[in-house]
């Protein structure tokens, strides 16, 4: 399978991922498989070891069921580390920023970042919905600075967003539009509007299933059976909303409502906005919109 061929020359060849998380991980795993050497930095104690476990088990079932060699995982795992602090950066030539999605956090982390690395590093960043614009307000070379969006899960997820903000360079762009391509991924080149494309596009998706339910025109599992399997999405939206979470997609909503001056196609909804409250946010507590506890259904009928 071509994703997990080293190639000869990664266009970035020592990169730091930032944050461990769903996306951070993803990104690091790909990142890896591309033929880069990969530093990955959390804030929290042993999250980056956590992160490196779970790729790590990926890469061990991969072998197990014959996608990767031994040889090629002994590889991977030469190429990954988990970073003891930002210094341990300082060599890379990409840094893929994917921690918490909040703008003034990223904009202190990339000033941080940017005093420490080489000035041809690029500085990517993986937000769903801030302006790529805002986030390099304040940096000495702006111009460094890139959207590069991911989705959830990263190696299956196969596109990829390259956000260009008001000062990016363009040479940035065509680098991450080609190590996207290293990937497997298709890029897309997006500009630096609220949602991007893909997030832009899917509130459709998202907020109007929302208004569906709240209006009593149908129930969520209904609305899911529908989209997935008569209009041919792959999952529906509470379940997408269950897999990504509402702690991340809730914020999404309300950032991209904000950032349109309350238009009101966009306006989140106080069905999101309770379960968020209460912590019935996804899969990955066991509750959604659907159940994921030991024994219980977890695809409607
Ligand atoms: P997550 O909550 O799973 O992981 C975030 C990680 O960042 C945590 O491990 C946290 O300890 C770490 N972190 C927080 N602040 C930090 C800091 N200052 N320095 C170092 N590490 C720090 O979040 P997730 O879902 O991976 O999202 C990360 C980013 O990616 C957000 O900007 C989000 O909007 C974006 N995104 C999320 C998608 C999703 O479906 N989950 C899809 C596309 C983008």
């Amino acid at each position: 399978m071509q994703p997990f061929l080293p190639l000869a020359q990664p266009i970035f060849q020592t990169v730091g991922v930032i944050g461990g998380g769903a996306m951070g991980r993803g990104i690091a795993q790909m990142a890896v498989q591309a033929g880069s050497d990969v530093f990955l930095l959390d804030s929290q104690p042993g999250a980056a070891q956590a992160a490196i476990a779970a790729i790590t088990a990926i890469w061990d079932r991969l072998v197990t069921k014959g996608k990767l060699t031994d040889e090629m995982r002994n590889l991977h795992l030469t190429r990954l580390s988990a970073a003891p602090d930002a210094a341990a950066l300082a060599p890379c030539n990409l840094i893929i920023e994917a921690i918490v999605e909040r703008i003034d956090i990223k904009q202190r982390l990339f000033s941080e970042i940017e005093s420490l690395v080489a000035p041809g590093t690029v500085l990517a960043t993986n937000t769903s919905s801030l302006s790529v614009t805002a986030i390099a307000a304040n940096l000495q070379r702006p111009a460094q600075l890139a959207g590069f969006h991911f989705f959830n899960p990263v190696p299956l997820m196969r596109v990829v967003e390259v956000v260009a903000g008001l000062k990016t360079s363009p040479v940035v762009c065509e680098q991450l539009t080609g190590y996207a391509r290293q990937f497997g991924h298709t890029p897309v080149a997006a500009q630096d509007t609220p949602g991007f494309i893909v997030n832009h596009a899917g509130r459709g998706y998202g907020t109007e299933a929302l208004r569906v339910v709240s209006e009593r025109i149908a129930d969520f599992a209904t609305v899911d059976r529908i989209l997935r399997d008569q209009m041919g999405f792959k999952l529906g939206p509470f379940e997408l909303m269950d897999l990504t979470a509402l702690d991340v997609s809730h914020p999404v909503m309300e950032s991209i409502y904000r950032q349109y001056f309350d238009e009101p196609r966009y306006r989140p909804s106080v069905i999101t906005a309770q379960r968020l409250a209460g912590g019935v946010i996804g899969k990955k507590v066991g509750e959604g919109f659907y159940s994921y506890l030991e024994g219980a259904a977890q695809i409607p009928e």
